[in-house]
């Protein structure tokens, strides 16, 4: 992998270096998203990003991973990609801890419905997941969930944002990586709480009638993004913004 921005950068790209979280991401919450999206757009291919990344984005969504608090995902992509927990090999975990992170970061889940099966692997973990929902949720799909993680509630009919923020930076949890869907996305973006969107450009066309990055109810401005830095490798794109 290589620059094009800053262009003067070495040729071996260090990940963890590229993509280090800004000073103030230990103190305050700073929302990084990051998403794989075709030439044209698409954020799916029959419902899954996986045929979209190749190896240097699977190589950038581990890094992005191990570098933060938590990872934050709706219950759309949960279902949809049947997610699992983060997984963390020991070296990284030692290097984690030494830079005062728990081992291994939880993923948290936001749904209004508590439609998710405890029984799903993505309960099956080490560090208890946690599932940010509504008072409107079912009270026995809540009682089931609080079996397998911790259940908190961050509004009335939907999970507010700015609420499910709260609740992670009361854990500690500042530094988190959104990882979608488009439906999350675009509420955190639309609420001004993006702070960077890592974004690989797959060299393909996925066709009409895909995803997008985000999706739902439309903005009356669009959110400016700064670029900040490019990578490239075997025809992808890696893209930095950070909010303009
Ligand atoms: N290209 C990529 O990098 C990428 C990344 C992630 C996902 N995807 C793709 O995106 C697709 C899924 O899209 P999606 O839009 O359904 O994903 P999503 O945003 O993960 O899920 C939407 C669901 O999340 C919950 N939710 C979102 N915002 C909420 C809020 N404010 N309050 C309460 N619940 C909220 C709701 O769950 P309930 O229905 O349970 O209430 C909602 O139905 C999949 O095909 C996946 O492969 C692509």
């Amino acid at each position: 992998m290589r620059y094009l921005l800053p262009q003067n950068e070495s040729a071996e790209v260090d990940l963890d270096q590229a993509y280090a979280y800004p000073e103030q991401a230990a103190g305050r919450s700073y929302v990084r998203s990051n998403f794989v999206s075709s030439a044209d757009g698409g954020a799916e291919v029959g419902g899954r990003s996986g045929p979209l990344g190749g190896d240097g984005d699977r190589q950038v969504f581990r890094t992005l991973r191990w570098l933060c608090d938590v990872v934050l995902v709706g219950a759309g992509t949960v279902r949809h990609e049947n997610y699992g927990p983060v997984i963390v090999p020991p070296q990284r975990r030692e290097l984690r801890v030494a830079a005062g992170l728990a081992a291994v970061p939880p993923v948290a889940v936001v749904t209004a419905s508590a439609t998710l099966d405890p029984a799903a692997r993505l309960f099956d973990a080490e560090v208890r997941p946690v599932v940010l929902t509504c008072a409107a949720a079912p009270a026995d799909r809540r009682a089931a969930l609080a079996q397998v993680a911790e259940v908190v509630l961050c509004g009335d009919n939907t999970v507010e944002p700015a609420a499910a923020l709260a609740a992670l930076a009361e854990r500690g949890l500042t530094r988190v990586l959104l990882e979608g869907g488009p439906t999350l996305h675009a509420q955190l973006a639309g609420a001004g709480l993006l702070d960077e969107l890592c974004l690989t450009v797959a060299p393909l066309l996925a066709g009409p009638d895909r995803k997008t990055i985000t999706m739902g109810d439309g903005w009356p401005e669009p959110a400016r993004l700064r670029l900040i830095q490019v990578l490239t490798e075997d025809g992808s794109l890696f893209l930095r913004y950070q909010r303009a």
